[in-house]
């Protein structure tokens, strides 16, 4: 991704349905015995191998316009193909509807961003105490549950998001009751438990960190848009910010983005809440600091709002200091940063940023997703050209960011190398279409 920096941005946002609902809920379609329609359903990269992942598993994935329509086809194999799988964390999603829908699944051990560890164990333990057994070999894991899943009290040892999601869907069709003791509380976590409920599912508590689940023997299908992505929106208010810009969020829940707003009005911003879905922002023309800012699980600080809004600070006019106690490795985006002419250091799980006068352009490169938005989030505020190397990471959870910070003002586009290379492959596969087709060839 290419920007050059300078720009105020300003302007209103529609926000898009959350990557972190839409992808467990794609999954969960493959407990339901109707068709699912997923309202508005962003095009992530994480999307396209999640329908990979479904259609192997005998889905059919079709797209509407902007809604995805997913219908129970013949159960596919129980063998998750390796690419998507290694694609993405969420294929993590897939172990308990796979054990529902074949009694079986095998896939090796799911991808994602690198932040340091992150093991499955908690996912397993859970679905081990419901009947699930688990057999390693090397990174290939079966699990099975030949007599199916049954209900179980079961504490997670820390409220991990995807492990509170896979015993969520592991409990929703098993046989009798399962209480999930110091469950995660995400947004996303709730959304999740809304479109289980819209498909029949008996949920109680989702949102605290105790949740009742009455198994059902079948779940019917359901339309649904998930809840607005909350990550997005912090990183436009970010992108804002950090331009002294100002701009309005449409389509948002505030309550869910309570902490990064406490730390965007600490630091000079005015906030203005327009109804229950809008807010606006506006900045002042530099920041003060951050202060100290802790991220953690729901209701604190987002983790994934960390790196953006850090990089929002680079410029302050006073130190700021982000902690992550989520992840250990948060801040790969720092050494991009520091090309970038800002002054940051990473000790641990702290990212520390002194204040720098001003940004210059600079080649940088995406260490993963939210890293890759931050360093957008950075280059806007810099003098001069930059180029982010490994953007396809930002395609995995914003779609076209460039173009949503084009439409706020930014000049900022996809590096017309790689642009020019996708009108190739197109071409050449109208003219394979074309010449399969009749024999016409394109000019
Ligand atoms: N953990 C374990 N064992 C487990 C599961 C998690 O030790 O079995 C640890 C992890 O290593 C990590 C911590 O628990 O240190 C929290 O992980 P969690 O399971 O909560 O995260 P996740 O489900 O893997 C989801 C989001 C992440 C987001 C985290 C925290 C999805 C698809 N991913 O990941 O999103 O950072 O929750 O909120 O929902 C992103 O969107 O860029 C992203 C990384």
């Amino acid at each position: 991704m290419k920007i050059w920096g300078g720009a105020r941005l300003e302007g209103e946002v529609w926000l898009p349905p959350a990557k972190n609902s839409v992808l467990p809920i794609l999954a969960a379609s493959l407990l339901c015995d109707g068709p699912v329609r997923l309202r508005q359903t962003p095009r992530l990269t994480d999307v396209e191998n999640s329908l990979a992942l479904l259609r192997a598993a005998g889905m059919h994935a079709a797209w509407e316009g902007e809604d995805l329509l997913l219908t129970p086809g013949r159960p596919g194999k129980s063998a998750l193909p390796d690419g998507p799988v290694r694609a993405m964390r969420s294929s993590v999603f897939y172990l308990a509807p796979m054990l529902h829908r074949m009694g079986e699944v095998r896939m090796t051990m799911p991808g994602g961003c690198r932040l340091g560890p992150r093991p499955i164990d908690i996912h397993l333990e859970g679905l081990a105490c419901m009947g699930a057994a688990a057999v390693w070999k090397g990174e290939q894991l079966t699990l099975s549950a030949p007599e199916g899943l049954h209900g179980a009290e079961f504490a997670l040892r820390l409220p991990s998001v995807g492990a509170t999601e896979t015993l969520m869907m592991a409990a929703v069709k098993a046989r009798g009751i399962t209480v999930l003791h110091g469950a995660a509380r995400e947004p996303e976590v709730v959304d999740l438990a809304r479109f289980l409920m819209a498909a029949g599912a008996h949920i109680c508590g989702a949102g605290t960190s105790t949740i009742w689940i009455q198994g059902r023997e079948r779940l019917s299908g359901a339309a649904f848009r998930p809840v607005a992505d909350r990550i997005v929106a912090a990183t436009v208010l970010a992108a804002a910010a950090a331009t002294g810009g100002s701009v309005t969020l449409r389509r948002c829940v505030p309550d869910h983005l309570e902490p990064v707003l406490e730390v965007l009005a600490r630091a000079g911003c005015c906030i203005r809440r327009e109804g229950p879905a809008a807010l606006m922002l506006e900045a002042s023309a530099r920041l003060a600091g951050a202060g100290w800012v802790t991220a953690g699980a729901y209701p604190a600080f987002p983790t994934d709002a960390a790196p953006v809004l850090a990089a929002a600070f680079l410029t302050a006019a006073g130190p700021s200091y982000f902690e992550d106690t989520v992840f250990e490795h948060r801040f790969g985006c720092a050494a991009g940063f520091t090309a970038l002419g800002g002054r940051a250091k990473v000790r641990g799980r702290l990212l520390e940023l002194a204040p720098a006068e001003h940004l210059q352009g600079a080649a940088v490169s995406a260490a993963d997703l939210r890293g890759g938005a931050a360093l957008a989030v950075a280059a806007l505020q810099a003098q001069g050209e930059s180029t982010i190397a490994q953007a396809g990471y930002i395609r995995r959870g914003y779609g076209d960011l460039a173009a949503l910070l084009r439409s706020l003002g930014a000049h900022a586009c996809w590096e017309e190398k790689t642009e020019r290379k996708n009108e190739r492959k197109q071409q050449a596969e109208g003219e394979k279409y074309f010449s399969e087709a009749g024999g016409i060839s394109l000019p």
